[in-house]
């Protein structure tokens, strides 16, 4: 293994862990002696061979795509429905458009034997994780499951506490390809600690594996999750509705939309701020609304797990989530989150800067009535005289060369998307 660059800057002590690894006898008889890389590379792994805090395993280069059984099943959830809907995935074309990640949430586990081993339920899952994840795997897809860092999942099933590194073994060895972890049942334990047990488990149990932190922004693991998962929730769970606030928590899009202003800077390749999973098609929202939703998620560069039943989608839904123009605005290489850039009443505008330097716009009417939405150039870093092509994201249309400004009449509740390249 090479010798990190300058391994002693910043003081890495995940550098040191990585320098450890080289073969110290040749680092010894090195041409280049040199004291500090003998410090770095030998005494400092000694002293902190605990306070190497790197998730560093290459996943998640743009926001993972997939669908998650919860927001429609619930704990419904058998290998008959997961066989169909990994069909479904393929024939309605979402593993074409991206959508790779096929995650069991909550109710797939029963008990634990006595050997500490968890059981998937015999009743639901006859013929074993392995052989579900086999079949996944042979339709070109990736394989997921849920846990939780307490003792109990939310819907009370045995969770990994104590026994993170005995799971994430098995999880390994059945093929899991990306793993949910949950947040009930904690009681005090500290939310950073806790998933860090679970990242180095998984590390050590040597399959790549996505790792989505669950923990509804309670601790802000925006400030502490990036070199612990790929990606972590900023929120309670997600309902299906446009404005809505269950008393436990659980909120409509709009609101969930404004806790995400302001977190921006966190997230990038690797490490992504996740407003929740997608309602699109759950037929709580109209199409505008779900188009909204839709067209935000991608502004924010989230994590765009389905969650509908793909298997009877109408096509104005399908048209939805399998928007390649829109998804390309989430999936851009420079993985820059977009940020509220304008709030004047009901009327939103967000805006993400893309790779190429072009910029995607969301203009969002909050309100009850039909607006005229206007969005300026230098609201969006782009000097007023500037002349840019503006393309309709949903009408998957060139709108000709504009100077200075974009204005669009955005119906009630609903988003107006454009790409903007100058
Ligand atoms: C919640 C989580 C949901 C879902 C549910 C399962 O805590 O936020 O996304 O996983 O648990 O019980």
């Amino acid at each position: 293994m090479a010798l990190p660059d300058k391994p002693w800057l910043g003081f890495d002590p995940c550098a040191a862990r990585r320098c450890r690894q080289v073969d110290l006898v040749t680092l010894m008889y090195n041409r280049h002696f040199n004291p500090l890389l003998i410090f770095v590379c030998i005494i400092l792994p000694l002293i902190s061979s605990n306070r190497c805090f790197a998730l560093d395993n290459g996943l998640a280069q743009t926001p993972p795509m997939g669908w998650n059984s919860w927001n429609k099943f619930g704990c419904n959830v058998d290998e008959k429905l997961i066989k169909e809907i990994a069909d479904a995935l393929v024939s309605a074309g979402m593993k074409d458009a991206g959508y790779h990640y096929l995650v069991i949430d909550d109710c797939w586990q029963i008990d634990r034997d006595a050997n500490g081993n968890i059981i998937p339920d015999p009743k639901r899952f006859p013929s074993g994780m392995r052989a579900l994840a086999d079949y996944v795997h042979s339709k070109g897809l990736k394989f997921g499951l849920y846990s939780d860092a307490g003792t109990l999942t939310c819907q009370k099933r045995p969770g990994s506490r104590g026994y993170e590194f005995q799971d994430a073994r098995q999880y390994a060895a059945w093929g899991v390809d990306y793993f949910k972890y949950d947040w009930c049942s904690t009681t005090t334990q500290n939310a950073s600690a806790s998933y860090s047990i679970m990242r180095d488990a998984l590390l050590k149990a040597g399959r790549p594996i996505v790792f989505s932190i669950c923990e509804w922004g309670s601790s802000k693991p925006w400030l502490w999750a990036k070199d612990v998962g790929n990606l972590w929730r900023t929120t309670s769970d997600i309902q299906d509705c446009w404005d809505c606030k269950r008393d436990w928590g659980g909120m409509g899009f709009v609101h969930i939309l404004d806790l995400q202003a302001g977190l921006e800077s966190y997230a990038g390749p690797g490490h992504w701020n996740d407003p929740d999973m997608l309602e699109v098609g759950n037929v709580g929202m109209t199409e505008n609304e779900y188009r909204a939703h839709f067209s935000l998620w991608c502004i924010l560069a989230a994590p765009l797990m389905a969650g509908n039943d793909i298997r009877s989608m109408m096509p104005a839904i399908a048209n939805i989530l399998i928007n390649k123009e829109v998804i390309a605005v989430d999936q851009d290489a420079g993985g820059l989150q977009g940020r509220r850039v304008k709030h004047d009443g009901d009327l939103d505008y967000w805006m993400k800067q893309l790779a190429d330097g072009s910029r995607a716009v969301a203009l969002l009417n909050r309100g009850a009535t039909e607006q005229k939405m206007s969005i300026n150039w230098p609201d969006i870093g782009y000097p007023e005289h500037l002349s840019a092509n503006v393309r309709d994201l949903w009408a998957k249309k060139g709108l000709g060369k504009m100077t200075g400004s974009f204005s669009s009449v955005v119906p009630s509740h609903s988003a107006v998307m454009i790409r903007i390249e100058p």
